[in-house]
Formats: C-alpha cells, sequence, structure tokens
C-alpha cells in the first residue's frame, strides 16, 4: 500500500481541474473533454545503436532466424557476414516461415528468398525481401 500515484494519474487529475476551471469560466455548459485529457508524455526511445536482438553465435552460417515480433529475419551467408530483411513476404504480407536450405521460405504459398540478398528464388513473389539495417558488435546484432 502507500501512497503511490501514477503519472496516469496525475495527468488526470490535472486535466480535470483545467477542465472544471473551464467549465466555470463559460457558464459549465462546455464539452468537458475538450481534448484536455490528451497525454503529451516522451515516447520511449530507441537507444541510439539500435536494441539488441541476437547473438551472433545463434544464427547459423549459410542459414538465418526468422523474429516474429520484430518482423525481420537474420541470416549469416558466410561465416562472418550479417544480414538482415524484412520477414513480410513480398507476395502477400505473411511472415515468412523460417530459413532452410539457403532460402528464407514462406509457408503460405511457397515463396523462397535466397538468404545472401533475399532475392527471389522461387515464386509467386517476385520481389526481393527489403533489407533492415543491423549493426553487429560484440558478439551481439543489433536491429536499428
Ligand atoms: S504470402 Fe508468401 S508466398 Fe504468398
Amino acid at each position: 500500500m502507500g501512497k503511490v500515484t501514477s503519472r496516469r494519474a496525475v495527468l488526470t487529475a490535472a486535466a480535470g481541474a483545467a477542465g472544471s476551471a473551464l467549465a466555470a469560466g463559460c457558464g459549465g455548459n462546455g464539452d468537458e473533454n475538450g481534448g484536455v485529457t490528451e497525454e503529451t508524455g516522451p515516447a520511449p526511445s530507441e537507444p541510439p545503436g539500435g536494441r539488441a536482438l541476437v547473438a551472433t553465435s545463434e544464427i547459423p552460417v549459410g542459414g538465418g532466424k526468422v523474429f516474429e515480433g520484430e518482423k525481420v529475419v537474420v541470416t549469416q551467408p558466410e561465416e562472418g557476414t550479417f544480414k538482415a530483411f524484412s520477414a513480410v513476404c513480398t507476395h502477400q504480407g505473411c511472415t515468412v516461415a523460417g530459413v532452410e536450405g539457403g532460402t528464407i521460405n514462406c509457408a503460405c504459398h511457397g515463396s523462397k528468398f535466397r538468404v545472401a540478398d533475399a532475392s527471389v528464388a522461387a515464386g509467386p513473389a517476385r520481389r526481393p525481401l527489403p533489407q533492415r539495417q543491423i549493426t553487429v558488435e560484440s558478439g551481439s546484432i543489433r536491429l536499428h
């Protein structure tokens, strides 16, 4: 227990006070919510160096790994070379299922994209997966 005041509670109280003052000022016939409840707190910002996604040791050479939550697929076409692409299939928007046999594979209709550059190895997709930006630092891959 104790006296804990959340940020939202403080904002709501402030908005309420503003609303009452306004209402009193113009005869109490106004819209109490007239836009004063909008929260304008600072948005959680990403760290400048991107955020840690995975250890390089978890990405197989010649293969890769799909991160569904981030909608990104990270590959290691050659030892020590890491690439990242959007995991959203360019055919109809499914999230690609996995990386196997040197290609990033979409289970929806069977499209395959090469691990080296996400170019199309097999349709029906016709466009490569867009590249995503990563940096590799001390054995860790960071997504930007
Ligand atoms: S959505 Fe990926 S192959 Fe159709």
